[in-house]
């Protein structure tokens, strides 16, 4: 048996609540919260949808550290040494293991409102995320039908682009707990995708770098690399940050 302790709130109270479910072979996260809604408590609220680590949807705080619910075995976390994280924000790694702790210690992800129980309100990140102009601007009088793209800058792209939007890297982010106006960890990531992509037009680079150039852009980074830590994706958006410092400074 494992116990899971959820920290719930309703609007009007917060609250943790204990639940004792039976863990079967190869149990996740998303599946004990399912054991519990199903069978115990169908009150509970989380948020899910592809349950293979495609959509994002189901970013919470396991132990402290930001992850997929759907990704994460319970096996893998039930031992796990709970870490305060320093900076009140989130770990990015479990310090130990005490076996037979038989604890999973789930909580919404920081950094974001609180809806109900574990889901949080994205509004604000998908915001962010927009702000950079997340698109391509092409010229609709030209006779260019394709652009063909080098396999070396796809290649480099691509570590971009494989960014599901689940906002855990937002979660672990030490600068936007501070700063609601940060663009945060995913924005930036997203901006460097869309500068190094030869699509792109020149005037809409400096236009990019223009506005990513603030406190609340690029230099806001406090360069802790716990994005790069947490990100289920293997995303590096302190790697696109340095980037794009550097285009500024140029
Ligand atoms: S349910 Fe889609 S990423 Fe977890």
């Amino acid at each position: 048996m494992v116990e899971l302790i959820i920290k719930r709130q309703d609007g009007e109270r917060l609250w943790s609540e204990k639940f004792t479910i039976e863990e079967k072979p190869g149990m996740t996260v998303l599946e004990a919260l399912f054991y519990v809604q199903e069978r115990i408590d169908g009150s509970l609220c989380f948020r899910y949808s592809c349950r293979g680590a495609v959509c994002g949807s189901c970013a919470m705080l396991i132990n402290k550290i930001p992850r997929l619910a759907c990704r994460t075995q319970i096996s893998d976390v039930k031992d796990e040494v709970v870490d305060e994280p320093k900076d009140g924000v989130a770990s990015v790694k479990p310090p130990g293991r005490a076996e037979g702790k038989n604890e999973v210690l789930i909580e919404p992800l920081p950094n974001l409102n609180v809806i109900r129980d574990l889901i949080v309100d994205m509004d604000d990140f998908y915001k962010l995320v927009d702000s950079i102009k997340p698109w391509i601007n092409t010229d609709m009088n030209s006779n260019q039908k394709e652009t063909s793209i080098d396999p070396s800058v796809q290649l480099q792209m691509e570590r971009y682009t494989n960014c599901i939007l689940c906002a855990t890297c937002h979660g672990s982010c030490p600068a936007a707990s501070r700063n609601k106006k940060y663009l945060g960890p995913a924005s930036l990531a997203k901006a460097w995708r869309f500068y190094i992509d030869p699509r792109s037009r020149e005037e809409d680079k400096d236009e990019l770098l223009k506005l990513l150039d603030s406190d609340s852009g690029v230099w806001g980074c406090d360069v802790v690399y716990k994005c790069v830590s947490v990100c289920p994706k293997k995303v590096t958006p302190t790697t696109a940050i340095l980037e794009l410092r550097e285009k500024i400074e140029r």
